[in-house]
């Protein structure tokens, strides 16, 4: 069993969740315009110092991500820790922010709220073709809640492996909404195996999965939604 646990927070901005911020996240914090923006990014890096810090036995304010990109060198790519076994991955999306933190393999986590986006439309860009067959058969009042499932999955996958939303999401082949969570096919340069999916629960309105590099079962802890 591969252990991975899920913290779940809403998104807040006290001053001492500020306090360890180094100076490039100071100057991200300083860069967003909306407050919902800032609270989101602070919660998440204070969630992760923290948990990082309890893992690890460093104190927070010793904890410094690095976020090189690996195909360009720019600091947009998948935050770690260097030096540690550790890995963790934070997404955040309206009311939500989750971090998932796993040691001894690499993670990615994402959440979306479901949101009335153009479902029809994003569904070429985002499903295979025998996954848009399946959405498309699915009841009207069920396409969005499917949708953001099969959304979910799949940016957790290419956030574990760091490509985010440059490689394309219409490669990946997963289970259907409703079924355990697993990749069934996957081509191209982002792809990887073994892998392990799972979903989260994040509470009414939300998606949530966690994508585990790994072939050991996982073993999710989650922490409940706080107030859902
Ligand atoms: C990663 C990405 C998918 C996040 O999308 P999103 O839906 O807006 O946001 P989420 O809330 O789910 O995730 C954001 C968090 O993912 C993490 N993250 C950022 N880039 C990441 C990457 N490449 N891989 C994995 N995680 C990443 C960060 O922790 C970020 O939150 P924070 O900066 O506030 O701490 C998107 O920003 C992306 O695709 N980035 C990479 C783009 C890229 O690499 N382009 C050019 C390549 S040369």
């Amino acid at each position: 069993m591969l252990q991975c646990a899920v913290h779940w927070a809403l998104p807040a901005n006290e001053p001492h969740m500020r306090e360890h911020l180094d100076d490039g996240e100071r100057e991200r914090y300083e860069r967003f315009l909306r407050a919902e923006d800032k609270a989101r990014f602070v919660t998440g890096r204070h969630l992760a110092r923290s948990a990082l810090s309890a893992a690890t036995g460093l104190p927070p304010a010793d904890i410094r991500f690095t976020t090189e990109c690996p195909h360009c060198g720019a600091s947009h790519g998948k935050p770690r820790l260097p030096g540690h076994d550790v890995d963790f991955s934070l997404s955040h999306s309206e009311d939500r922010v989750v971090l998932a933190l796993a040691e001894g393999a690499v993670i990615g986590v994402d959440v979306e709220r479901e949101s009335d986006r153009d479902v029809e439309r994003l569904a070429r860009m985002v499903l295979a073709p025998p996954e848009r067959e399946i959405l498309t058969a699915m009841p009207p009042d069920d396409r969005k809640r499917g949708f953001h499932a099969y959304w979910s999955r799949k940016e957790a996958l290419l956030k574990a492996t760091g490509h985010g939303l440059a490689a394309p999401m219409t490669a990946i082949h997963v289970s259907a909404p409703g079924e355990p969570a697993e990749v069934l096919a996957w081509d191209g340069d982002a792809a990887v195996s073994p892998v392990r999916l799972a979903d989260l629960s994040p509470g009414a309105g939300y998606a949530a999965s966690v994508a585990v590099l790994t072939d050991r079962p996982l073993k999710i802890s989650e922490s409940p939604v706080p107030g859902a």
